[in-house]
C-alpha cells in the first residue's frame, strides 16, 4: 500500500472516530406523547440509529449546511425552515456567528429523518456535540442536552425536552418536564424489549398538533383532565410492566395508550390501520408514537419470530418499517 493511500485511510479512520463522537439517537415514545408537555412522566426508548454531524470552520464567512441524512420523501423540504431556525438557535446558544466565522455543517448517520422518530432532536444534539469537538468547550452531557433543547425550539416552540434527552443519553428513560431542569432516570430492563416500528410516510407538524391539543385542552379542561388521570394510571402500570419484564401487560398498556391518543385526536386513519395490521399479525401491543397525525407507530413483538412476522405484514402497506430492541 502506498504511503499516500495509508495516509488517506488514516484520515478516514480519524474522521470516522470524530463522527462517532457526535452521534445522537432517534427515539420512540412508549408512553405519554402530548401528555408529557404538561409535566407528567413519560417513557421513551432511544433507537440504535443515529444522526452525526461534522462541523468545520471554513476560514471564510457564511453558513453552509449539507444534509446527507436519509429521509422519507418530502420530509427535508417540509422541515427546511424549522431546521434552519433550529441550527441558528444552537449556534447562537454557543455564541457562534457564521457571518463572522464561516462554518460548514454536514449531517449524516443512519437515522431516517421521518416524523415521530425524533429526527429534529437527533440533528440538534449531534450539532451540539460537533461544535464541542470542532471548538472544544468541555461540555458535559447535561450541557449538550440543554443546547439540544434550545435547538428543538426551532422545530417546535414548546418542546417538552423528551426527544433531545433521549437523543443525548440513549437507553430507556422515564422523563418528566418540570419548571426547571427535567427529571429523568435510565431504566434497567430485565429483558430486551423487541419493537417493530413503521412510518405512515406522512410528515406532521409538531407545532400544529401540540397547538391543537392545547387549544382543545383550554376549551374543555374537564375533558383533558379526565384523559390525563387515565394516562397517569396507565403510565405507572406500563412502567411497572417494564420493570418486571411483563410483556403481556406492557402490550395491553401500549394498546390503551393508543386509545388515549385517539381520544386526544392525535391519531389518524393511516396510524390506526397500521396499528390494526400489527395486532392482527400477532403484536401483543401497538400504538402510534410521537406527534401523530402521520409519523410513526410501534408494535411490541417479544420474540424474533414475531418481530419478523409483524415487520413482514407491515411492509406490505407501510412505506418504511424498521426493527429495534431496547436492552
Ligand atoms: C414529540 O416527539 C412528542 C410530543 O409530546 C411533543 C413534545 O414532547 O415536545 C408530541
Amino acid at each position: 500500500m502506498s504511503s499516500q493511500q495509508e495516509q488517506q485511510e488514516q484520515h478516514e479512520r480519524i474522521g470516522k472516530y470524530f463522527l462517532s463522537r457526535t452521534r445522537a439517537y432517534g427515539k420512540l415514545i412508549l408512553f405519554g406523547e402530548h401528555f408529557v408537555v404538561y409535566k407528567v412522566p413519560a417513557l421513551v426508548g432511544a433507537v440504535a440509529a443515529y444522526t452525526d454531524c461534522e462541523c468545520e470552520f471554513t476560514g471564510g464567512t457564511g453558513l453552509e449546511v449539507v444534509d446527507n441524512r436519509p429521509s422519507v420523501p418530502g420530509y427535508k423540504a417540509e422541515k427546511k425552515d424549522e431546521a434552519d431556525e433550529a441550527i441558528n438557535l444552537v449556534l447562537s446558544h454557543f455564541k457562534l456567528n457564521p457571518a463572522e466565522k464561516g462554518m460548514k455543517l454536514t449531517f449524516g448517520g443512519d437515522l431516517c429523518a421521518v416524523s415521530g422518530i425524533g429526527a429534529s432532536a437527533a440533528q440538534v444534539v449531534s450539532l451540539a456535540r460537533a461544535i464541542n469537538f470542532a471548538d472544544p468547550r468541555g461540555l458535559t452531557e447535561e450541557q449538550i442536552n440543554a443546547a439540544g433543547y434550545e435547538g428543538e425550539k426551532g422545530y417546535h416552540g414548546t418542546p417538552s425536552g423528551i426527544d433531545n434527552t433521549a437523543a443525548t443519553f440513549g437507553g430507556v428513560l422515564r422523563f418528566q418536564r418540570t419548571d426547571g431542569d427535567p427529571i429523568f432516570i435510565k431504566k434497567k430492563l430485565p429483558n430486551p424489549i423487541r419493537i417493530v416500528y413503521a412510518s405512515t410516510g406522512i410528515t406532521a407538524s409538531t407545532t400544529k398538533v401540540v397547538g391543537d391539543v392545547r387549544a382543545k385542552k383550554d376549551a374543555d379542561p374537564i375533558w383533558f383532565d379526565n384523559l390525563l388521570s387515565q394516562y397517569l394510571e396507565l403510565v405507572a402500570k406500563g412502567e411497572a410492566a417494564i420493570d418486571a419484564g411483563d410483556m403481556p401487560t406492557l402490550g395491553a398498556c401500549l394498546n390503551e395508550n393508543h386509545t388515549l391518543c385517539q381520544q386526544l385526536t392525535v391519531s389518524c386513519k393511516e396510524l390506526d390501520d397500521l396499528v390494526d395490521i400489527a395486532r392482527q399479525a400477532g403484536a401483543i401491543g401497538a400504538k402510534m408514537s410521537g406527534t401523530g397525525r402521520g409519523g410513526l407507530m410501534l408494535a411490541l413483538t417479544p420474540t424474533v419470530e414475531l418481530q419478523d412476522a409483524v415487520a413482514e405484514a407491515l411492509l406490505k402497506v407501510a412505506p418504511m418499517v424498521w426493527k429495534t430492541s431496547f436492552a
